[in-house]
């Protein structure tokens, strides 16, 4: 199966993939601020993510404002609305909904190449080990991937680190699409008011992970 970027999300979300210009167009005087001491590759990322999301936010009719951030780097998104940015060498993109059509949402981008070496042992449980034995088709970093995502979707709601070990995911390649299932170490409480939905979709360069909480 073979889907596009778009169908990560439903139709409520609004995804927006940076172009070229946005990566180096100087962003509000608010937002630039948060980026002044960072080195290039950080400013062009930064810059490339709140574009996105702010021509997303757009497309919803949300009031413009900056995209100021908390101090765990989360986005504060503008009040009745929900979001999610990333970004890696070569592409970034944002996904916006409507509070009151999403809970809330994830996504992340990675090159579509293997982990470096010996990474794989912090992220994967041996269940995701076995999870990728199983399926050799499967891209190297899609439970690196889905966790980051995963993680981006619950923070806002929980305010909580989540380390790699908390989950296992459980993935359908025939229809491109992952769940999760708490370790028995878990303490990170996910909402059981919320039903999760998570994809994900190759470019010919990139994975993409898409996660979003509706209600149940
Ligand atoms: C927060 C984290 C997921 C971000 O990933 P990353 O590798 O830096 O790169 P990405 O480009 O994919 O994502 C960065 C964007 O995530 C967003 N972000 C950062 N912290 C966030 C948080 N706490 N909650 C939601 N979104 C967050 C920001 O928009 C950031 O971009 P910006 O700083 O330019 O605005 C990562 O740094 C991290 O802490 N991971 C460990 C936790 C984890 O993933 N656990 C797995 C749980 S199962």
């Amino acid at each position: 199966m073979k889907i596009e970027l778009a169908e990560l999300f439903p139709s409520c979300a609004i995804l927006v993939k940076a172009d070229r210009a946005m990566w180096t167009t100087p962003l509000c005087k608010e937002e630039e601020q948060l980026i002044e001491k960072a080195v290039q590759k950080r400013q062009q990322e930064f810059r490339a993510g709140r574009h996105a999301a702010h021509q997303a936010l757009d497309k919803l009719s949300a009031p413009w404002e900056p995209l100021l951030r908390d101090e765990k780097r989360q986005p504060l998104w503008p009040t009745g609305f929900v979001g999610s940015i990333s970004h890696c060498r070569g592409a970034c993109v944002a996904v916006c909904a409507k509070a009151n059509e999403l809970a809330s949402l994830g996504i992340d981008v990675e090159p579509l190449e293997p982990l470096p070496k010996g990474v794989d042992q912090y992220i994967h449980t041996s269940d995701d080990h076995a999870t990728m034995a199983a399926d050799s088709a499967l891209p190297e970093r899609l439970i690196f991937s889905a966790k980051e995502s995963i993680y981006k979707c619950y923070y806002p709601l929980i305010g909580e680190h989540m380390g790699f070990q908390s989950v296992s995911l459980s993935i359908d390649a025939d229809t491109m699409s992952f769940d999760f299932i708490p370790s028995a170490s878990n303490t990170i409480p996910f909402p059981a008011e919320l039903k999760f939905h998570g994809r994900f979709m190759t470019s010919e360069s990139h994975l993409y992970t898409g996660c979003y909480l509706t209600s149940v």
